[in-house]
């Protein structure tokens, strides 16, 4: 297996298997072994065969399960998801008990939303004590403070969704909860906007908050000004972002058992109360292969063999996983919900000559996402004819003529650390830099690094000299090299270069054809006006994005681009 340095320092540090004694026991082929024959352990027929293709897949690197997976697969009592959301009802008793069941799913590598909504607000009185409520921000600071003492498996902090709607009485402490400086760094806090909302802050009328428990309106405040809050706010410190709810409950597949009112940590799957979901990303920089006369192309076979192998890997790890709550693995069993998505698509363009920030690059978008997810429907549904329907189907969208597996088939979550095993860039998202400095894991040195596709282009063009290479160790990008051509330029701009509306044309182009949630964080330079924030988030409605994620360069002390992946 070929595996880049960093890709093995990760493996070593979080993923292969320890003894007592904190030594690594296990290589990453055993490791990738060792989840192919777990995985294949749910077929009741040929299952070497199926362990033989679900090996060739992992160590290709042509797709990835999430983390939960790869490190917890064949140990007992392994739990393999990445992705819950519990609830919190108003109640101390309900508030711990989540609190409780929060500690064990980091523990075991999974990351937790929840929308607190239901909360009643700070100060509303509490008829068991006599005394007044903390409201939901002193309950979600809690957790935050739980989070950050329980390492997932040993090996990283958990992660957090926080979601208060908008109309609850405490949304402005809310808005306001990381102006304070050091707080809240386990969570991503999303507001929960609905189109009734958006629509009072375009006709910029009266908005009514209104109490939880009682029904009553507390507080009626303007519209705008709630919004400008949320703005600023995210201009400041990249929270709060926006999850908009009604856009979730319309494309809700089996809305009959209920509402969905949050997602989890990233945001790219909206998921009942209890409902846990398994992902995984197929590596697009894989995907391509030499045609003549055209060069490269997008290799549709080999994406359409990838994509049929990971719905049934997805699908069997629903039937295999360890389930750490009977109510989990109640919901999670009755709707089967996996996340198939990408990574490396900011390498696929690269390798195709295709700028992310131009109209082509949309449009192949639009049509990898559409042939993933259609492919993804008709693995579901060749499953569902082998090993029968979700147990909710009835109750579902597709009832009565599509057969389904599973009531949601694809994701597009942020890779953070499987897009680094695989080698290749994260998700969606464009290339950061065409270099960067990396910290081992291990050992704590700083190394320089050039993208290696990066540097293949440019030794073919005959453009690779030292001037260059000094250029994007130095500033990480070629834009300012005069000499070099405006078409190879353009094909490697990097996330800051690209206009937010690219960026935003992309989370649209791959959420059409993405049952759940694309996560994307829209990258800005630092002069960037509040008012672009304003435009970002009102276009991310109208363009029927689910959420909304915007980072502006240096808003934040400890600049990071996915904040969970930090630990
Ligand atoms: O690359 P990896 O599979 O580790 O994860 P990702 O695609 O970056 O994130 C997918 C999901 O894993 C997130 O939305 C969270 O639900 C969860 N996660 C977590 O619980 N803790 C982290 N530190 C990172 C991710």
């Amino acid at each position: 297996m070929k595996l880049s340095k960093n890709a093995l320092q990760l493996l070593n540090a979080r993923y292969l298997l320890k003894n007592s004694e904190d030594e690594v026991i296990e290589t990453p082929e055993q490791l990738f072994s060792r989840v192919a024959k777990y995985v294949a352990s749910a077929e009741n027929e040929d299952k070497e065969k199926w362990e033989d293709r679900f090996n060739d897949l992992l160590t290709h690197l042509y797709f990835l399960p999430n983390s939960p997976t790869l490190m917890n697969a064949g140990l007992p009592n392994g739990q393999l998801s990445a992705c819950f959301v519990l609830p919190v009802e108003d109640s101390l008793s309900s508030i711990f008990t989540t609190l409780k069941n929060t500690a064990m799913i980091h523990q075991s590598g999974g990351g937790t939303g929840y929308n607190f909504s239901q909360l009643r607000p700070k100060g509303d009185m509490v008829s068991s004590s006599g005394g007044v409520s903390s409201g939901p921000m002193a309950f979600i600071k809690i957790y935050d403070t739980a989070t950050e003492h329980i390492r997932q498996g040993g090996k990283r902090r958990g992660a957090n969704m926080g979601i208060l709607n908008v109309d609850h009485p405490d949304i402005e402490e809310f808005i306001l909860a990381k102006t304070a400086g050091d707080t809240l760094h386990n969570f991503n806090l999303s507001v929960g906007i609905t189109d009734d909302f958006m629509e009072t802050v375009q006709h910029e009328r009266d908005w009514k908050l209104m109490n939880p428990r009682t029904k009553k309106i507390a507080k009626t405040i303007k519209a705008k000004k709630l919004w400008d809050q949320i703005v600023s706010q995210a201009w400041a410190t990249g929270d709060p972002g926006l999850i908009f709810l009604d856009t979730l409950n319309k494309h809700n597949t089996v809305a009959e058992i209920g509402k969905i009112q949050s997602t989890n940590p990233c945001g790219e799957v909206p998921l009942f109360e209890y409902e846990s979901c398994n992902l995984g990303s197929i590596n697009l920089s894989k995907m391509v292969t030499l045609k003549e006369p055209e060069g490269t192309a997008v290799d549709w076979n080999k994406l359409e063999r990838a994509i049929a192998s990971a719905i049934r890997f997805l699908d069997n790890i629903v039937s295999i996983n360890h389930y750490l709550l009977p109510q989990i693995a109640a919901i999670t069993k009755n709707n089967r919900k996996v996340g198939l998505g990408v990574m490396g698509w900011a390498e696929m363009l690269a390798l195709l000559n295709i700028p992310y920030a131009s109209e082509k690059a949309i449009l192949l978008g639009e049509r990898i996402m559409q042939f993933v997810q259609s492919k993804s429907y008709m693995a579901s549904a060749e499953l569902a004819k082998e090993r029968g329907d979700f147990p909710n189907w009835k109750k579902s969208t597709f009832h009565p003529n599509k057969h389904m597996r599973n009531a949601t088939c694809n994701s597009i979550a942020p890779t953070g650390s499987i897009s680094v095993i695989a080698d290749t860039s994260y998700s969606i998202e464009p290339l950061y830099a065409l270099a960067y400095k990396r910290v081992g894991i291990l050992d704590n040195q700083t190394q320089m690094e050039v993208n290696p596709i990066f540097v293949g282009k440019m030794q073919a063009l005959g453009l690779w000299t030292d001037q260059v290479k000094n250029e994007v160790l130095n500033t990480g990008s070629i834009q300012q090299l005069e000499h070099i051509p405006k078409k190879v330029k353009k094909v490697f701009e990097t996330s800051l270069e690209i206009p937010w509306e690219y960026h935003l044309k992309h989370q649209q182009a791959f959420q059409k054809y993405t049952d759940n949630a694309v996560s994307k964080t829209i990258n800005l330079i630092k002069s960037t006006p509040k008012e672009t924030v304003s435009d970002i988030y009102m276009t991310a409605w109208k363009y029927g994005l689910k959420g909304i994620t915007i980072y502006r360069d240096g808003s934040k002390a400890d600049q990071v681009l996915q904040a969970c992946h930090l630990n």
